[in-house]
């Protein structure tokens, strides 16, 4: 079968009339007169002083001074790329979403890579999170997979990520160090943050110096929900695995390659696409039945939990190809828009207060760092499909939306669109029966912090283990305050594994903890 994309629209079509190639043309003003002379403003004699009415230079002058916009306050440094997303056979016992239905189509994605910490100079192979963000141009307009390349998070709760994000970034008064966890901030606030335990072991490891984006795997990280056409609910986790492997750098490496080259993923990534080397990731889906919700020793609700694949194994169900480089960093991989909050029939959210969170923040970090509210109208966030609506106006807008009428219901007539029926493809969200007191505090299903990073530790090879325990010494013995590093030994890594706990304080100038406040962590069983 020839593979089609999506309703034939392509979205290389799509951004086809945007692109400009100026070469052999006339340098114009934004009003399109010709310029005879760039080089020189206007002045009163050859020495005298430059005129007001120079509207040349005014113009470029100006155009210039705004060239910059905000960068992401987190994950500001990445690399974009274009390409498609196929499934293998229909999941429709799982889904409706369109894009999960047909293998002939080709879905057009544009993804994005990225540090999380490290300002959007700083260098690629520091130890940090990656992001792993997915748009997927569907014909129900976008789906967006916002993940990273670790299964779990901090932080339970989405108004933990202000203070995580606070201890991580660059300290003031000096703005030091730039981008990586190094500092004192940062495990400050993890030794007080135990929930922190299990993705602290992920960041420690290997994983947090991948060897190139085409080697890295990535995780929605949150359980979401499938729903298929007969409105049946189920629990769904998002994997992105690598075709080539996951591969990581080892420390050394990853230093010495900050210095001499800091774009060294980012050049990886480009050149493998320009040389025809198509980076491959399959997707998988963990599926968890809806009565199985009870059935495990976590929360499924709780980011700072993975579900093991020893109980619920990854079923692969289709592939993600790049295939083109971005033609102008700025408008695609600057101005690209993800937002967890992106979703289309078929797929729907949970209750985990950390996916709660984002669905507020991303929309509303992206209203400054874009300009206005007109932002899913740049090239890139657009959807392949028409969009209609009642919003109006706003700094940047670019439709010239007919009629006399931007409100509904109307009887008047006259360009409104009205909502549509679920039959129509009209979103309808899952219908989940939710009752409790209004209450801030945390789930007591949400209190077990150590024990997968306990598994985390025991999946180790003993030459993962000795990376972990020198990244922890080096990333430690950083840190200026001895109450930090024993805090760290003896409250966090003492309670994960005792021999890591013992390795690090040797390493730190701490003493080793006596007792092993380690849980023996249970057996897996597999599932039947
Ligand atoms: C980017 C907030 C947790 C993945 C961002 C941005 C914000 C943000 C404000 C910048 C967006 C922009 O300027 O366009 C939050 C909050 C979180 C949270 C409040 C928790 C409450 C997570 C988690 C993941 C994640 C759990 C992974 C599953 C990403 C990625 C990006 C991002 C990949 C970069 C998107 C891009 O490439 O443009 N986040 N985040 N975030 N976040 Fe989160």
């Amino acid at each position: 079968v020839q593979p089609r994309e999506v309703q034939g629209s392509s979205k290389q079509a799509q951004l086809e009339p945007q692109r400009r190639d100026s070469t052999g043309q006339y340098l114009t003003t934004n009003q399109g007169l010709r310029v005879s002379d760039t080089d020189n403003s206007l002045k009163a004699g050859a020495r005298g002083p430059t005129l007001l009415e120079d509207f040349h230079l005014r113009e470029k002058m100006m155009h210039f001074d705004h060239e910059r916009i905000p960068e992401r306050v987190v994950h500001a440094r990445g690399s974009g790329a274009h390409g498609y997303f196929q499934v293998y056979e229909p999941l429709t016992e799982l889904t409706r979403a369109k894009v999960f239905q047909d293998p002939s189509v080709r879905t057009p994605v544009f993804v994005r890579f990225s540090t999380v910490v490290g300002f959007r100079g700083s260098a690629d192979t520091v130890r940090d999170v990656r992001g792993f963000a997915v748009k997927f141009y569907t014909e129900e307009g976008n789906w967006d997979l916002v993940g990273n390349n670790m299964p779990v998070f901090f932080i339970q709760d989405a108004i933990k990520f202000p203070d995580l994000v606070h201890a991580v970034k660059p300290e003031q008064p000096d703005q030091m160090p730039q981008a990586s966890a190094a500092h004192d901030t940062f495990w400050d606030f993890i030794s007080l943050m135990p929930e922190s335990a299990h993705v602290i072991m992920w960041v420690l490891s290997d994983r947090a110096i991948p060897r190139s984006y085409r080697m890295m795997e990535g995780f929605g990280v949150h359980t979401f929900r499938f729903i298929n056409e007969a409105g049946k609910a189920r629990f769904v986790k998002f994997h992105w695995r690598p075709v080539l492997g996951t591969a990581s750098l080892v420390w050394d490496e990853a230093q010495k390659i900050a210095g001499k080259d800091p774009d060294f993923n980012r050049r990886d990534l480009w050149e493998a696409i320009e040389q025809g080397n198509f980076p491959e990731f399959e997707l998988g889906v963990q599926i968890v039945e809806e009565e199985d919700e009870q059935r495990f020793d976590f929360d499924l609700l709780d980011a700072t939990k993975l579900i093991p694949e020893e109980l619920v194994p990854v079923r692969i169900v289709g592939k993600l190809t790049l295939n083109r480089n971005p033609d102008n960093f700025f408008a695609e991989t600057e101005q690209v828009a993800f937002h967890p909050g992106h979703v289309v029939p078929g797929i729907d959210f949970t209750n985990d207060p950390l996916l709660q969170g984002r669905l507020f923040s991303y929309l509303d970090t992206q209203l400054i760092r874009l300009g206005g509210p007109n932002f899913a109208q740049l090239p890139i966030n657009r959807p392949v499909v028409p969009v209609h609506n009642n919003q109006r106006e706003g700094y940047g807008q670019q439709e010239i939306h007919r009629g006399r009428a931007s409100y509904f219901p109307n009887s008047l007539g006259g360009g409104f669109p009205a909502p549509a029926p679920e039959a129509e493809g009209g979103y309808v969200h899952h219908m989940e029966r939710v009752e409790g007191h209004k209450i801030r505090q945390r789930s007591p299903s949400f209190g077990d912090h150590f024990s997968q990073a306990t598994m985390f530790w025991q999946s180790l090879t003993p030459t993962e283990q000795e990376h972990l325990v020198d990244a922890a010494r080096f990333e430690l013995g950083k840190c200026k305050v001895m109450a930090v590093r024993e805090r760290m030994v003896h409250e966090f890594f003492s309670r994960i594994n005792h021999d890591l706990a013992v390795r690090v304080a040797e390493g730190i100038g701490v003493e080793p903890p006596a007792a092993d406040l380690s849980q023996p962590v249970q057996q897996l069983a597999p599932e039947v």
